[in-house]
Parts: C-alpha cells; structure tokens; sequence
C-alpha cells in the first residue's frame, strides 16, 4: 500500500512514525510549508514535496492531516492530481462528507486522543473512529486502525460530529476545570498537588461507573447556602463565577 501524508503537524508525526513501525511506510510527505514535509520526510525515509502537482500518481491512500478549517481548500487542490486512491481526513469535527465533491473513494481517519509534540502516544488505548463511502474501503481502514491501534469503531458523520462535542467536555472544557482550580489556588499560594488525589478519584471514579451516578458537592447536596458562599468568593472572576453557576444549575436544576 503506498501511503501519502497531507501536512506535516502532530497527527501527520504521530501517524507516520506508528504506521512506519507498524510495516505500514509512508512513501511520501507533503506540506504547505516545505521545511516541514522535509523534516518529517526524513525522519519517515519518504519523498517529500510541497506542491499538489508532485504527489506520486499511485498512491493507495492519502492522508489529509491538516488542520480542520484547511480540509477543504486542500482537497480543492489535490482533486485534479488524485486519480483512484482512498483519501481519508483525520478530524473529529469534519464530516467526511466534505470530500464527496473530490474523490470518488473518501472517507474519515479518526484518531480519538488528544496528541501533543512532546508525549508518546499510547496507541492500544487510543480509539480509532473510521468511515468511508465504500464498504471495502471501511474494511481497510478497520485492517489499518487494527495494525497500528486496537480500537476500532465504525462512526457515521452524524455520530462523530457530536462525538465531538463530547471529546470537548470531556477533555479541553474538563482541563479547564482544572486550570481554573489551579490559579485560584495559586492565588492563595496553594500548590496544585493539593489537588491531585481528588482529580485521580474523579476520573478513577467517572470510569468505573457512570460519571452522573458519581456526582457528589454542594450542588448535587442542595447546600444552597455554600453554593452562595462560593459565588460570593468568586466575585473578583465573573467568568468564572459564571461557569461555576452554569455547571452548579446543571448538576442540580432545582438551585435556579
Ligand atoms: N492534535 C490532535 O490532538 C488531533 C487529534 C485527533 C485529530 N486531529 C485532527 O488532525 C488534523 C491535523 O491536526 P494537527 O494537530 O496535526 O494539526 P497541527 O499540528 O496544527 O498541524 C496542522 C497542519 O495543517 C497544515 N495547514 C494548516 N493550514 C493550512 C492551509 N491553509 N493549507 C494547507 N495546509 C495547512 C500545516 O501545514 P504546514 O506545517 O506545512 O504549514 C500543518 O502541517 C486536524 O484535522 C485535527 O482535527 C488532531
């Protein structure tokens, strides 16, 4: 299988040096910025270019890694040089569906984690969300997502936009949770460790059982008066204050 890779950013990293090592090579790179598809190219021992016009006319399967807003110019681009190779964009906020007016074989390359330059990612636990137009082609990425991974779901554009939206509670909208905790620590000259033991038992907790079932604090207790001192606490943050009132009335509507 001769594979492309569109970008040359954290999932174009990650994914190329897991399929390499997974006997799955990448055969060539290419990126906006040329230094970038070089240096990943290198690391790969894959051609590498910056232009559309360049990709190598019997590629198997193109990977469009590049960042959510740019999947559509960048498939304008490539279509006229793409011939009969599968082409699969990564993001969990993109439907597949936009690649429909491009190739003819098209589909969604979904790995659900949160991949940052520095961490080596934990690929057995990490869930493959994948998609394509043409039974076979589901079949394939199942195969690949089975090779480098472990996890594999077959997710619809419906099912995977709001996927999505999940992965933003449960991982950008939760971090901040923590961030916020920690600057009003700090504020305090606090350290955040003092934390740490609860966050393990939250998320131990969240994962053993149901997370709804799990809900404990002044707001799921109905201390109506705690909530209140914790409001008036918070006066010098507004934004904050309003999170913390937002979440209190979702825990527990009858606060409002
Ligand atoms: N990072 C994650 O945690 C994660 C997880 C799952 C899925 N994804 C998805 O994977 C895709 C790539 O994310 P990433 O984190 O790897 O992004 P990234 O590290 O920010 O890299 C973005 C890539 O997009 C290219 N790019 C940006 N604007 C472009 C444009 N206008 N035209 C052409 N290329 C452009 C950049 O090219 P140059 O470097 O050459 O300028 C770069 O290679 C996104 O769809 C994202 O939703 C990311």
């Amino acid at each position: 299988m001769k594979i492309v890779i569109i970008g040359a950013g954290r999932i174009a990293w990650h994914l190329g040096k897991r399929l390499k090592s997974k006997g799955l090579p990448v055969a060539q790179v290419i990126s906006r910025t040329a230094g970038h598809a070089e240096s990943l190219a290198e690391v790969l021992q894959a051609q590498w270019t910056d232009l559309p016009a360049e990709i190598i006319p019997d590629a198997d399967w193109i990977i469009l890694a590049v960042k959510d807003d740019a999947i559509v110019e960048v498939a304008e681009a490539f279509a006229p040089h793409v011939r009969e190779a599968l082409v699969t964009h990564t993001s969990g906020g993109t439907a597949g569906a936009v690649l429909a007016k491009y190739f003819s074989r098209y589909g969604v390359f979904y790995p659900l984690q949160s991949f940052s330059r520095e961490h080596t990612p934990v690929w057995s636990k990490i869930p493959f969300c994948v998609d394509a137009a043409h039974p076979e082609d589901v079949l394939q990425l199942k195969k690949t997502a089975k090779t480098i991974g472990n996890l594999v779901y077959r997710v619809n554009d419906e099912q995977r936009a709001l996927l999505h939206v999940a992965a933003v509670f449960a991982n950008n909208f939760a971090n901040r949770c923590f961030a916020i905790a920690e600057k009003i620590l700090d504020e305090k000259d606090l350290p955040f460790e003092l934390l740490h033991p609860l966050m393990e038992e939250t998320l131990a907790k969240a994962l053993q059982d149901s997370p709804e079932r799990m809900q404990t604090g002044p707001a799921m207790r109905g201390d109506t008066d705690t909530v209140k001192r914790h409001l008036h606490l918070l006066q010098k943050h507004p934004e904050w204050q309003n999170i913390y009132r937002i979440l209190s009335d979702d825990i527990n509507p009858e606060l409002r």
